[in-house]
């Protein structure tokens, strides 16, 4: 089994609750909240460890709300390591209206780093030494643009294979050096293209233009609901996501790259890996809330999606 370490630049303390009707100026009187452990990279070290895997978090923390996060990583039993900061972790704030069963999600924009901190986060995170590293979500204010560009040369020399699942301008920057998977949904590869993407087709030429570029050796594009697709120097590959009844989207995202990098750490290709990061995520939908997946439902979906395709009689 190889090692998984996570990096979250920028976590949360996720704060939920749920109320009848959201209606301005009034005082809103919202049920007992409830506290999760929140950002990119803590989800998917989440998600392996609910997968059954064993993967590091590491992040940048302060303040009562950094303590908190500590605290619910240790009672879920997640192996961590929170680099101190001045600041304060950010919160966010999700809350559920009974009576429309909607939800509102408010995310603050987190303490900026000082190059101390933020270079502290870097060394810590390859000084573990990790075959896979995964970083996933924003960069906070005081990161610089080439922080990605930075890992990617480090990782390199060490042979860490780098994942990076975080969208904004900073991903341009690790062009040069190249990691090993990108994975943008359907927005954040536009965006990456600098034009709309309206069929398979152009997902196809944009995923290969970057692969062609330098910046990555694989991009697995989420497209929800209709899944995934996996693009290589050598192939394209459409992996069509399970029929799931449908609860909750949040953290789908983060159970997909962390059914990924379980796989992959686990010594399988990295057609397979993708196709249990497809089923990682449509397990993440079938859970309520902000839930992330379950063990068995990953690994029932990902059974039925190796299965052949049923041939009409
Ligand atoms: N409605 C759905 N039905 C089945 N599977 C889904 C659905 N939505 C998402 N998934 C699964 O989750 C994976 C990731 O979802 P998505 O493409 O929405 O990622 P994302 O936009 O990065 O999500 P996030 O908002 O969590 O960052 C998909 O590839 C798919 O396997
Ligand atoms: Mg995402």
């Amino acid at each position: 089994m190889r090692t998984i370490v996570t990096l979250t630049m920028n976590p949360a303390l996720d704060v939920s609750t749920s109320i009848h009707s959201v209606a301005p100026e009034i005082k809103l009187r919202c049920a007992a909240p409830g506290f999760h452990p929140g950002g990119g990279g803590i989800n998917v070290a989440r998600a392996v460890h609910f997968l059954g895997g064993k993967a590091c978090a590491v992040y940048a923390a302060g303040g009562h709300t950094g303590e908190k996060l500590r605290q619910l990583l240790t009672d879920e039993g997640i192996d961590q390591l929170a680099l101190p900061i001045a600041g304060t972790t950010r919160e966010s704030f999700t809350c559920y209206e009974d009576s429309s069963g909607l939800q509102y999600r408010f995310t603050l924009p987190g303490p900026a780093l000082s190059q101390p901190e933020w270079r502290a986060c870097l060394d810590a995170s390859l000084d573990l030494q990790p075959d896979y590293l995964v970083v996933s979500g924003s960069l906070p204010k005081g990161v610089p643009n080439d922080f990605y560009a930075q890992l990617a040369i480090r990782a390199r020399a060490q042979q860490c294979r780098l994942l990076i699942d975080s969208g904004g301008d900073a991903l341009q920057a690790a062009g040069k050096t190249g990691v090993f998977l990108l994975k943008p949904n359907l927005r954040e590869l536009e965006r990456l293209a600098g034009e709309t993407l309206a069929d398979e087709a152009q997902i196809k030429q944009a995923a290969r233009r970057l692969i062609e570029s330098g910046m990555t050796e694989a991009v697995l594009v989420s497209l929800g609901a209709a899944g995934a697709a996996l693009a290589t120097r050598a192939d394209y590959v459409s992996l069509r996501a399970p029929i799931v009844p449908i609860r909750s989207k949040v953290g789908a995202g983060d159970c997909m790259v962390g059914g990924l990098a379980l796989a992959l750490a686990q010594g399988r290709n990295l057609l397979d890996a993708a196709r249990f990061g497809v089923a990682a995520g449509s397990a993440a939908v079938m859970t309520p809330g902000t839930q992330l997946c379950r063990k068995d439902d990953a690994e029932r979906l990902y059974a039925q999606m190796a299965k052949p395709p049923l041939v009409p009689p």
